[in-house]
């Protein structure tokens, strides 16, 4: 049976990215510092899954059939969002920079969107032509993501890991 649960790889990935580029949207119009602070950390914790799915899972599989130049710049790309996703974290809707830190993020994130799903020569274009198996990846990172949702919904989001950055570190 059909549920959102066997959506493939690419499918979810996409639907993920809609998902942010409307809280962000959603993000500029709010006005309360409430209403604020509780989008940007939806949109925070939505990232962090995002990130941590396809850095565990789809990223690992498109070694060798997508370029390794652009696997390793998307890398660097949500290690250097994830600094602005713990500044915003760790602060709120009454610091001076919050708004930038949101809008920065969002424009960090439409970039790197835009690289995965270009037509052809994108990530997921690449992926797909090599043959990966977008169903069983999808389905691994549906689990992954149900798991990890429950998780920070109980304890709050980590401090991200970094991997790709050497002078910066967030713990
Ligand atoms: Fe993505
Ligand atoms: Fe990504």
């Amino acid at each position: 049976m059909a549920d959102a649960s066997t959506q493939d790889a690419i499918a979810l990935l996409k639907a993920d990215h809609r998902t942010v580029e409307d809280l962000f949207e959603r993000f500029e119009a709010a006005t309360g510092a409430g209403k604020k602070q509780a989008l940007a950390e939806q949109i925070c914790r939505e990232l962090t899954i995002h990130a941590k799915i396809e850095e565990d899972i789809f990223y690992p599989a498109c070694a060798g059939a997508v370029d390794e130049d652009l696997l390793k710049e998307a890398r660097v790309e949500h290690d250097g969002a994830k600094v602005l996703i713990a500044e915003i974290e760790a602060g709120g809707p009454d610091d001076n920079f919050y708004d930038a830190k949101v809008k920065v993020l969002s424009e960090m994130i439409e970039h790197h969107v835009k690289e995965e799903e270009k037509r052809v020569e994108g990530m997921f274009s690449q992926a797909r032509a090599a043959g990966l198996e977008m169903d069983s990846l999808g389905e691994k990172m549906a689990a992954e993501k149900k798991q990890l949702m429950a998780v920070y919904e109980k304890g709050g989001l980590p401090t991200p890991e970094t991997a790709t950055l050497q002078a910066t570190t967030l713990r």
